[in-house]
């Protein structure tokens, strides 16, 4: 979207979807040839190019999120999944959003992580020390690998070794790779480049390389968000805002305490952040795995997120999780929806991608919490549940009927 575009499109779900996707083609300037794209299944054939022994595809709804302004700009967020309420309550949370200005939000450097394993070494920890001692040469050996990625600034930037000396096969050296990929999901790059290394490894260490491979446990890639809002916008129904705030902040307590509950705490925040990784043909395996595993860091596993009122009228939330998402190669180029979806979004590079994934994570979590501490989850889930039932009987709507 342009910078003088809006998000907030009062009665966008009212339209039948033909007006709602001339709308957003207007704002966002898609194309004819784009529109039909986002329309269109992914083709029989085009699918065969994605995977192995294709025989058919699955198609799911994308729909739009509105109201989004993060970092002071209107996004329009486009989201892919199976599950009802989930694009409503992302749109209303922005909504609550809006009043303290939305959301802001900010990334590191794209840097992925890529792991040596390092067998049979006759000193490990001596092994340790010379490895890091080469890690000039090592690095710029790595740094080779992708001569497009290092003019466009990314490539290895730091060496780190760790011995496992207590494993059920003994004692292992493990290397890490700390690899800029700058605008790509990376796992290409960092895996290549960690093969490139694994000789050069084992003449240094007198040690064998077995596994190399990157990471999901991004953690030198976090994306985070944080949002504060005025209690009196929590208002509704017969619930005071102080009413709500209050919920909501006891709701997380429960989650940042108890793995049962952070569980589905996060799941909230993962339906919200998958549905726009989905949309944009990122890996969300590996967004998932990187987020739970962030969830657990310290040994115990916890909510990504926090929501604690500031004792002057405000909620504030705050999200962080890692984010390894590219906006280029990958299914992002051969998935015909992920390059409108990124059109959509506006954004220029993987970090803004993240900024506003990370921001929708907030706003879902926050959608859920104020259903659960007010009239719980069910009061909107059903209605639209109740719809999914009646398709799946053989009735047909031809609007949105909420
Ligand atoms: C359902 O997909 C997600 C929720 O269970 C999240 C939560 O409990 O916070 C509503």
């Amino acid at each position: 979207m342009s910078e003088n575009q809006t998000s907030r499109i009062p009665g966008f779900y009212k339209l039948p979807p033909h007006e709602r996707l001339a709308f957003i083609a207007r704002q966002a300037g898609l194309t004819a040839e784009e529109q039909a794209r986002l329309a269109g299944a992914l083709g029989l054939e085009r699918a065969d190019q994605m995977i192995e022994n294709v025989v058919g595809v699955l198609s799911l709804p994308l729909g739009i999120a509105t109201n989004f302004i993060v970092n002071g700009r209107a996004v329009l967020v486009p989201m892919v999944i199976e599950e009802p309420s989930v694009v409503a309550g992302a749109s209303l949370a922005a909504k609550l959003a809006r009043a303290g200005g939305g959301f802001v939000a900010s990334s590191d450097d794209p840097v992925m992580i890529g792991q040596l394993q390092i067998v049979d070494c006759p000193d490990p920890w001596v092994a340790r020390v010379d490895l890091l001692a080469a890690s000039e040469e090592l690095l710029a050996l790595a740094s080779e690998v992708d001569p497009v990625l290092r003019c466009l600034g990314g490539g290895a930037r730091g060496l780190a070794a760790r011995v496992l000396e207590h494993t059920p096969t003994g004692p292992m050296l493990i290397v890490h790779l700390h690899y800029d990929v700058r605008d790509a999901m990376g796992a290409n790059a960092v895996n290549t480049a960690c093969e490139r290394l694994a000789p050069l490894l084992e003449r240094i260490t007198g040690g064998r390389v077995f596994l190399r491979i990157l990471s999901n446990l991004a953690d030198r890639r976090l994306a985070r968000a944080r949002v504060v809002i005025p209690e009196s916008e929590l208002a509704f129904g017969n619930y005071t805002g102080a009413d709500v705030a209050q919920g909501i902040e006891r709701a997380w307590a429960f989650a940042s305490v108890d793995p049962y509950r952070a569980a589905t705490h996060n799941n909230g925040i993962m339906n919200g952040v998958d549905a726009v990784v989905l949309a944009t043909g990122n890996d969300w395996r590996a967004i998932e795995a990187g987020a739970h595993a962030y969830a657990a860091r310290d040994g115990r596993y916890t909510s990504l997120s926090t929501w604690r009122r500031d004792g002057q009228g405000n909620l504030a939330g705050a999200l962080e999780l890692p984010l390894a998402l590219g906006i280029v190669g990958g299914a992002t180029r051969v998935q015909p929806v992920a390059g409108v979806a990124l059109k959509l979004l506006g954004v220029q590079t993987a970090q803004e991608l993240a900024e506003i994934v990370v921001s929708v994570g907030l706003a879902q979590n926050l959608a859920a919490l104020r259903a659960l501490a007010t009239e719980g989850i069910q009061h909107g889930h059903m209605r639209l549940h109740a719809r999914q039932v009646a398709i799946a009987a053989g009735a047909t709507f031809v609007s949105d009927p909420s």
